[in-house]
């Protein structure tokens, strides 16, 4: 019989070289993990409650289009920021106009120096609005339309080239293991790039149309479930799974 299985496989790998793809998998998994902590704090809390749904992917995407960006984030990922009365100050005064002289004389600059500016300044350093310039205060004031393009375009990038870079090494390791079907295998592989298209296509699509917002959750669960199936089946062929000697195979094929 005709030995059709690669010799490369990932339980016949030497100690040095399953460390190296071990400590590998394990960072990117808490990396993982920090990324869907990061995400229930911006993403998730934008409906005021924790936990991803839909309704927060429409306000973070298409925005809230009954009220401002600044009351749909005190209701939201600011909510926490703030005192109650101080909230409910600002979310007053956005809703009488949000004009500069009522925000110097009604205590809202007060609000905004002692809850917002530790972040919302320059010397913060955060990529968020300096909220020490009126202007961007002002800005925040308008209707809420979700993600702007600009930053659309910023995040989809930064995403496509690290996503995918990262897919391609837990993608090449996986591709290692022996006991999958080819075709499983190849599908699971390719998975990922298909859904990360998606995934960032739907954010794009959502910001215009609300309806869309199923389809992130789709991208970005699918993409979740092929990466935790490479990770764990490579970690179980490298260390679980018995080793195989090309000696052993070769006897066993043959038989
Ligand atoms: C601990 C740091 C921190 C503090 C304090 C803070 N923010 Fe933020 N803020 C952020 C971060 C990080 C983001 C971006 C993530 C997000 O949108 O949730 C943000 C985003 C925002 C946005 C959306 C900006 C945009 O253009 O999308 C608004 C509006 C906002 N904050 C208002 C406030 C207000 C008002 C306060 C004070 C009551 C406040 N923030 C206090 C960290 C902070």
């Amino acid at each position: 019989m005709a030995n059709t299985q690669h010799k490369i496989n990932l339980s016949s790998q030497g100690t040095a070289l399953k460390s190296l793809f071990t400590g590998y998998l394990v960072v990117v998994a808490v990396g993982y993990l920090m990324a869907i902590v990061q995400i229930q704090f911006t993403h998730g809390m934008a409906d005021g409650k924790l936990g991803l749904s839909t309704d927060d992917i429409v306000y973070s995407y298409y925005g809230k289009r009954s009220g401002s960006t600044l009351e749909s984030k005190l209701d939201g990922s600011m909510k926490m920021m703030a005192p109650e009365e101080d909230r409910l100050k600002i979310i007053n005064w956005v809703r009488k106009g949000a004009d500069e002289k009522s925000f110097n004389e009604s205590g809202i600059r007060q609000i905004m120096d002692n809850s917002c500016i530790a972040c919302h300044s320059a010397p913060s350093g955060m990529p968020v609005p300096d909220f020490t310039k009126f202007e961007n205060v002002a800005h925040v004031s308008k209707t809420d339309t979700g993600a702007s393009f600009s930053s659309l375009a910023r995040v989809s990038h930064i995403h496509l080239f690290g996503i995918s870079f990262i897919f391609m090494f837990v993608g090449l390791i996986f591709s290692l293991a022996s006991g999958i079907p080819k075709a499983l295998k190849s599908t699971v592989i390719v998975m990922p790039y298909i859904f990360l298209l998606i995934d960032i296509a739907s954010w794009w699509l959502t910001k215009l149309n609300p309806h869309f917002a199923w389809l992130v959750i789709i991208g970005g669960g699918t993409m979740g479930l092929s990466f935790a199936f490479m990770w764990i089946v490579s970690m179980y062929e490298m260390w679980i799974m018995p080793r195989i000697h090309d000696d052993d195979r070769d006897a066993l094929l043959d038989e």
